[in-house]
């Protein structure tokens, strides 16, 4: 068939594929020198205002070349990236991506698969990381998991099957309201801050989330992380029901986004059993921890758990975005979520066999297929060198606290649990002396970590999450921090701190 038989004027096919191509092969090609010599380009840097001005466009009723608008992609977004592929990137705890990743992510665009349901391979894919999972994290055949954007997402699906296991499946349609139970969730001082919005979320409110104090932890007393005070989780939980509340889930969570702080998922387990409450563990980095011989042992309990949290997208180094939750009851899972409806009929044969389908166990109908470029992260690198780059990065975050106890100058805000490390500049204004180092930092283009409070103390906190990140990036931490602590320290000195920095 000649091009004008098989191409409608309507269609956004390319009339001329052959340029198309060409212009694609550049984009990839472009892509892949961007990640090569990443190292070459500042971390992050500030989007001028004309820039930002850009994005400040008319619609765009009328077409434009591909080229013109992938010049502009070129000049006005790659540049101010968030800067997470650079290994210089050590701010909250963001994972650097990895090019089998790129390349998968173009071809799930290409295959435009839709993941809510129906009988298709993509399907498959995604069933397939859900067993490797199951047998990763050593949950039973009958153990459900799903994708969805985040642990946030993910944390949020673990409580509302918890709540309707708590309350029973009706609520669905009566609404929270008509319980006369007052249900109540546990979780440490350290818990995420998406726990909370996901008991506001799924109706219970904030408040039914009990934040049970932290103690020095017993599994690894080389380093004293701060664990849930498991002797105050049973004292708030006894004296909760003798008020009257019925306590129904609780969080453990394995890598606390402040310090990398992984609770004991055994003691925890243990107290949902006595107590017959639902144990979720939220692992949003730290559960792929499993894959280190030296992290792993830490992890006893998360096999115990009835709901698992974590992100592909972090420790994974899977491309944004890549959250997933297990369940150990599925049944319980689908029943939480799964709604009949007529056009969603599915049937023993054709395109609407293969249920459940993912529908039916999350908000979503429409799903990307996140599966792809996990399951190639997954089988081209192999779990075996994953757990190998994430104990590096362990391992870097223990040069960083040997480079901090070196100086002086510096000192450790907390225990170095796992890949997090939370320092300080010593000065007599240290909150506002750090903060400003840290955006300084980040400004410089060289090291960009982030904040947290220990304790009340304004932190550095660096999470060196990325698999791209070496002791190079280290000592350019630690030498600028210096440098810039100095150079405030000495302003401060010649009482021009107030209008030289603060301004
Ligand atoms: C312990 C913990 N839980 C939950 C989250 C939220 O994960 P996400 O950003 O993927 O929604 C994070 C993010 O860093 C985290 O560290």
């Amino acid at each position: 068939m000649n091009q004008s038989a098989t191409h409608s004027s309507y269609s956004l096919d390319p009339c001329d594929w052959t340029s198309f191509r060409a212009q694609g092969h550049r984009m990839l090609d472009d892509m892949f020198d961007y990640v090569e010599h990443i190292r070459e380009r500042p971390v992050w840097q500030p989007m001028p205002a004309a820039v930002r001005t850009s994005f400040r466009e008319r619609l765009p009723l009328a077409p434009s070349h591909l080229t013109a608008v992938y010049q502009e992609f070129l000049e006005n977004v790659l540049p101010y990236s968030n800067g997470n592929v650079h290994p210089g990137f050590m701010g909250w705890v963001h994972g650097g991506g990895n090019v089998a990743g790129i390349l998968a992510e173009m071809l799930a665009a290409g295959l435009n698969a839709n993941l809510g349901g129906r009988d298709h391979s993509a399907l498959e894919v995604e069933r397939q990381i859900v067993q490797w999972m199951r047998e990763l994290f050593g949950f039973p055949a009958t153990a459900s998991g799903l994708f969805v954007t985040g642990t946030s997402m993910a944390n949020l699906i673990a409580v509302i099957a918890a709540r309707d296991s708590a309350l029973g499946f009706d609520i669905r349609r009566s609404g929270v309201s008509a319980s006369k139970k007052r249900l109540t969730a546990y979780a440490s001082t350290a818990v995420h801050e998406s726990l909370r919005r996901a008991l506001d979320l799924c109706g219970l409110g904030s408040d039914a989330l009990r934040l049970v104090p932290v103690e020095a932890g017993h599994r690894n007393k080389t380093n004293a992380q701060q664990q849930i005070n498991l002797a105050a989780l049973r004292h708030t939980i006894e004296s909760d029901r003798r008020s009257g509340y019925s306590p129904f889930l609780l969080v453990g969570t394995a890598g606390t986004v402040d310090t990398g702080a992984i609770d004991d998922l055994d003691g925890l387990a243990v107290i949902a059993s006595e107590q017959q409450m639902w144990l979720h563990v939220d692992g949003a980095y730290g559960a792929l921890g499993i894959l280190t011989p030296e992290i792993a042992p830490r992890l006893a309990g998360i096999e115990s758990a009835d709901s698992l949290a974590f992100d592909f997208h972090k420790w994974g180094q899977v491309p944004y975005d890549a959250g997933f939750v297990l369940i150990r009851d599925g049944e319980r899972h689908r029943k939480a979520f799964a709604s009949p409806a007529a056009y969603l009929q599915r049937e023993a044969r054709g395109l609407d066999a293969g249920s459940p389908w993912p529908c039916d166990l999350g908000p979503d109908l429409s799903r990307g297929f996140r599966a792809l470029k996990t399951w190639f992260t997954l089988k081209v690198y192999g779990l075996e060198a994953l757990g190998r780059m994430i104990a590096h990065t362990c391992e870097l975050a223990r040069y960083l606290e040997r480079r901090i106890a070196e100086s002086s100058e510096l000192e450790l805000l907390a225990p170095v649990s796992l890949n997090i490390v939370c320092f300080r500049y010593r000065s007599p204004d240290a909150d506002r002396v750090n903060a400003r180092i840290v955006v300084d930092l980040q400004e410089s283009g060289v090291v960009a970590p982030s904040t947290t409070r220990i304790n009340g103390d304004l932190a550095i906190r660096a999470a060196i999450t990325n698999h791209r990140t070496s002791r190079i990036d280290i000592d350019a931490l630690v030498d600028a921090t210096l440098k810039i602590g100095r150079a405030l320290t000495a302003h401060m000195e010649d009482h021009e701190l107030e209008a030289a920095c603060f301004d």
